[in-house]
């Protein structure tokens, strides 16, 4: 790219955008499904470690990578390895990635935005209870036209807010929706606990049962701690490569992984206390949110307009997210090819509308056409979120842990940190500063990049094979 490269308003700014990439359908439509169809508590744990030994120290990882490249995925990789074939088509993976991903989350995006159309029109009136919710979401969902629409709109909506590049764009929209949405999520909770049968909810989300745990399950929870923080692929070195070295890393990835598990959770709670005090099933699949959701709106007082406001927003974070993916696909093509932004955003993100049809028509005209008992949605959102990010993830941890190198690695982490970011971690957290021998922060993130961080992800999948 030339010139100066643009950069976020401040360390607050890039949050909130990052933030806005991470908080979307993951958190809000898929996390509650999965959890629902894997048993909830004890997989919801599996989820919490994932984030907290992987999660963390990847997308650390992937923020030094893009503020020290200060490139797009390939360009980053290939920088900091000093023009490393393999290192490039690991690039490269990140840009498929997004294709994959985009396909389908487009889709989902567009079923939100169909629904804030259906409050509107007062559909939700008619949804007394959630099987006549769900009958009419299978209807919907199953019309070829109804699912087609959408999805464009959706695609047309991202080509937008892409067009407006970095700061305008995205950090503005950011900025103002996300506390809405949250808060509307925080009410949904209150509610949902205060109903009747609503406790066991809360059961199934906080009281694990082992049993329900297998090498599948540890997968899928793996996969979507990726999924939800949007690492694996190289949205957040894309957006890392818009960080200042004045930014402060450590913090910022902390807050964003609050946030959006925060996030996860609340929304967690608003669904299956919903779920159980209607004495619904909580394994439904992608459509739960639809089919909950609605029937609460239509026994809340004011509910309608909850309703279109609550898809309204989830619309908008599906939006942030799905910016963010196309960023990475845009940002490759603009630095390197020098294509003009407007001409690569147009071009892919229809590229990624098409290869999306056979996913929105999934649950219609293909429904029976399925491999390994899965339909073209679920091999997309099963690959893409259970083998390509956690693979992508697992390079990224050999890639800084052994390719780029301790020394390199922690001053490049370094830079824009506390003071306390070297004292001892122990007497970092009680606010002390004492010099660190061993025990700095940035040492104890080594070394869960380095080793634990990659063993981890190694053991899931051949758990997941059944090998071990
Ligand atoms: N994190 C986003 C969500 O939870 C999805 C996403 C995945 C975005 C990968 C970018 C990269 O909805």
């Amino acid at each position: 790219m030339k010139g100066k490269r643009e950069n976020w308003g401040s360390s607050f700014g890039f949050i909130l955008a990052a933030a806005g990439s991470a908080v979307g359908l993951g958190n809000i439509w898929k996390f509650p499904y999965i959890a629902g169809e894997n048993g909830g508590a004890a997989f919801i744990v599996v989820y919490l470690i994932s984030i907290l030994l992987i999660g963390i120290p990847i997308f650390i990882s992937e923020l030094i990578i893009g503020r020290k490249s200060q490139l797009n995925v390939v360009g980053a990789y290939k920088k900091l390895s000093n023009n490393s074939p393999f290192w490039s088509i690991v690039g490269y993976m990140g840009i498929f990635t997004a294709f994959v991903i985009l396909s389908y989350y487009n889709v989902v995006a567009g079923w939100s935005i169909g629904y804030f159309f259906e409050g509107l029109k007062g559909t939700f009136n008619d949804f007394t209870t959630v099987e006549l919710a769900s009958n009419y979401f299978g209807n919907q969902t199953s019309s070829t036209f109804w699912i087609i629409s959408w999805q464009l709109i959706f695609v047309a909506l991202s080509v937008y807010v892409v067009f407006s590049g970095v700061r305008k764009g995205i950090e503005k929209y950011s900025k103002l929706l996300m506390p809405i949405l949250l808060i509307i999520l925080i009410f949904l909770a209150v509610w949902g606990s205060s109903l009747k049968g609503g406790s066991a909810g809360l059961a199934f989300l906080f009281k694990p049962n082992w049993g329900s745990i297998n090498g599948k399950v540890i997968l899928i929870a793996l996969g979507h701690a990726f999924f939800t923080l949007s690492l694996g692929m190289g949205a957040i070195i894309t957006y890392g490569s818009y960080f200042s070295k004045d930014d402060n890393i450590l913090t910022s990835a902390l807050w964003v992984v609050f946030l959006d598990t925060f996030i996860a959770i609340v929304a967690g709670i608003a669904i299956f206390t919903s779920v159980f005090s209607m004495g619904f099933n909580p394994a439904d699949g992608p459509g739960l949110i639809f089919n909950i959701l609605p029937t609460v709106f239509n026994k809340m007082p004011g509910g309608n307009i909850f309703g279109i406001l609550f898809f309204l927003l989830l619309s908008i974070a599906a939006l942030t997210s799905a910016v963010s993916l196309l960023e990475v696909i845009t940002s490759y093509f603009v630095d390197n090819k020098n294509y003009s932004r407007h001409r690569v955003v147009i071009i892919s993100a229809f590229i990624t509308f098409l290869i999306g049809i056979p996913s929105a028509m999934s649950f219609g005209l293909l429904k029976d056409y399925q491999i390994f008992q899965k339909s073209f949605f679920d091999i997309m959102d099963f690959l893409s979120a259970n083998i390509l990010l956690p693979g992508g993830g697992l390079l990224i941890a050999i890639f800084i842990g052994w390719k780029y190198g301790y020394k390199k690695s922690l001053d490049a982490l370094e830079s824009g940190s506390n003071e306390w970011f070297k004292s001892n971690i122990f007497f970092a957290f009680l606010g002390k500063k004492v010099p660190a021998k061993k025990l700095s922060i940035g040492n104890v993130w080594f070394i869960f990049i380095r080793f634990i961080a990659p063993v981890l992800i190694t053991l899931v999948f051949l758990k997941s094979i059944g090998i071990i």
